[in-house]
């Protein structure tokens, strides 16, 4: 059983499609064991609450400087004795020595086609309205491993979704989740969860 922890900071939408493919089964031989937060108004631990799920808020704003808090959100990561750890839209940059401890064992859902607007700034709503500005035709979303750099990791899965002339950014990035986040990033932790991904010379390779 593949124990994991998933890191929330908003609505939870993508923790939801998580929680749902453990319920019916396309995610097996998962448990979730916990769901940690920094932000006590996430909708996301309203939601890890309906499903009987331990959530947890490790607010930065509770601790006197940084340093304080990576303590306490690692000490809130390692109590659960994760396997694996799921970043679903979480904004807070990962301490160091959580990447070190849980070498290839930390994923990330970003909503687009890494190397596409990613990196420093690029969350939320504001990816989507860089894709659109640019005026791409496609793009979508990806799950990639947590290094040392931000959406820099090994990449796990990548999904495309079209975007519309008349796509606003609040429409694009639903159709995103929808279409793209919600599928990949259940699918991912099955495939982890299964024994079918290894990472070889940083480049991630899925069993057949
Ligand atoms: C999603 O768009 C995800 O790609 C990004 O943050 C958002 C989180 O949404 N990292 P939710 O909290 O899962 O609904």
């Amino acid at each position: 059983m593949l124990r994991v922890a998933v890191c929330v900071s908003g609505g939870g939408t993508n923790l939801q499609a998580i929680i749902d493919g453990v319920k019916q089964g396309t995610i097996a031989n998962v448990e979730i064991v916990r769901v940690i937060s920094n932000n006590r108004n996430a909708y996301a631990l309203k939601r890890a609450a309906q499903a009987g799920i331990d959530a947890v808020c490790v607010s930065p704003r509770d601790y006197e400087n940084r340093e304080l808090f990576n303590e306490a959100f690692l000490g809130a990561v390692d109590e659960a004795a994760p396997d694996l750890i799921v970043l679903a839209g979480f904004l807070v940059v990962i301490p160091s020595a959580l990447i070190a401890k849980y070498e290839n064992r930390i994923i990330n859902i970003h909503p687009s086609l890494i190397p596409s607007f990613c990196g420093t700034g690029y969350y939320g709503l504001k990816v989507h309205e860089a894709a659109l500005r640019r005026g791409v035709k496609v793009t979508g979303a990806t799950v990639h491993f947590v290094d040392e750099g931000t959406d820099t990791g090994p990449i796990i899965m990548q999904k495309s979704v079209a975007v519309r002339q008349d796509d606003t950014p609040e429409v694009l990035q639903r159709r995103v989740m929808e279409e793209a986040e919600w599928i990949i990033l259940p699918k991912s932790i099955a495939l982890i969860a299964d024994g079918k991904v290894s990472v070889e010379d940083g480049h991630v390779m899925i069993a057949e």
